[in-house]
């Protein structure tokens, strides 16, 4: 009996070690659910590495440009006329800006989030489990944000980066009401965007994902 008795204290003890080496191993955990994740995304087998690079490096490329085109007519919109008019020129020339740099690049070039403000940028299946991944991932200890590849088919080719509230100005008009956001500026957002989602960020959050369809 004493015998029976001292080996299940030994196995409680192993379970309660195990069970502490689980939480210290939340971080892994996470890591395994976020390799599971980008499996399950699809398979990138087929592409070598010189052609992950490249496309990576033409994706990256009109992130930036696009990046560039939509802040610096945002800040001239903020500039003449305040965040009113700034958001009045995101209503009407957001998407149209994005198009036609898509017709420039022959791509597909979109912006979209988990919380949206224009429910036209929502994410599509595949977009929706990368911006879970890439949610995950940037609540870890030491996020690594970085783009992503993947073939669609033969003459497609997915590329995916994330995009984190970079600057204060960002906060202007996705930030906390009567904290970073002026509650006046936000009633404007508010009759462009009645089922607006995109608010409550801090700097440094992730915000979204530039998803870009390179043709070939
Ligand atoms: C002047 C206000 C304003 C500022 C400043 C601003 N945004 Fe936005 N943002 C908007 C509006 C309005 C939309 C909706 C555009 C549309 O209709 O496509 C939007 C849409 C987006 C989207 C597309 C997804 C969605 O929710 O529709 C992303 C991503 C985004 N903003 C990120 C940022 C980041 C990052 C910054 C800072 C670098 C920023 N925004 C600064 C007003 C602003």
């Amino acid at each position: 009996m004493y015998l029976f008795k001292s080996y299940f204290v030994t196995i409680l003890q192993y379970v309660f070690t195990f069970i502490l080496k689980l939480l210290t191993m939340r971080n892994y955990i996470m890591l395994v659910i976020i390799l599971a994740l980008v499996i399950s995304c699809g398979s990138d087998s087929s592409l070598t590495d010189e052609q992950i690079e490249k496309y990576t490096s033409q994706g990256n490329k009109i992130a930036q440009a696009s990046f560039k085109k939509l802040s610096n007519q945002l800040q001239a919109a903020i500039k003449a006329g305040g965040v009113e008019n700034a958001v009045g020129f995101c209503n009407v020339a957001a998407l149209p800006l994005t198009d036609s740099l898509s017709t420039k690049y022959n791509a597909i070039i979109k912006r979209t989030s988990l919380k949206l403000r224009n429910s036209k940028n929502g994410p599509d299946s595949l977009e929706k489990k990368m911006l879970d991944m890439y949610l995950i991932m940037s609540r870890m200890r030491n996020p690594i944000m970085i783009p992503k590849i993947l073939e669609k088919n033969k003459d497609k080719i997915q590329f995916y980066a994330p995009i984190m509230i970079a600057n204060e100005t960002c906060l202007k008009c996705h930030g906390i009401i009567e904290q970073t956001m002026l509650k006046d500026d936000y009633d404007i957002i508010k009759r462009f965007y009645p089922n607006d989602k995109a608010i409550d960020y801090k700097l440094g959050q992730f915000r979204g994902m530039w998803s870009i369809t390179l043709k070939q």
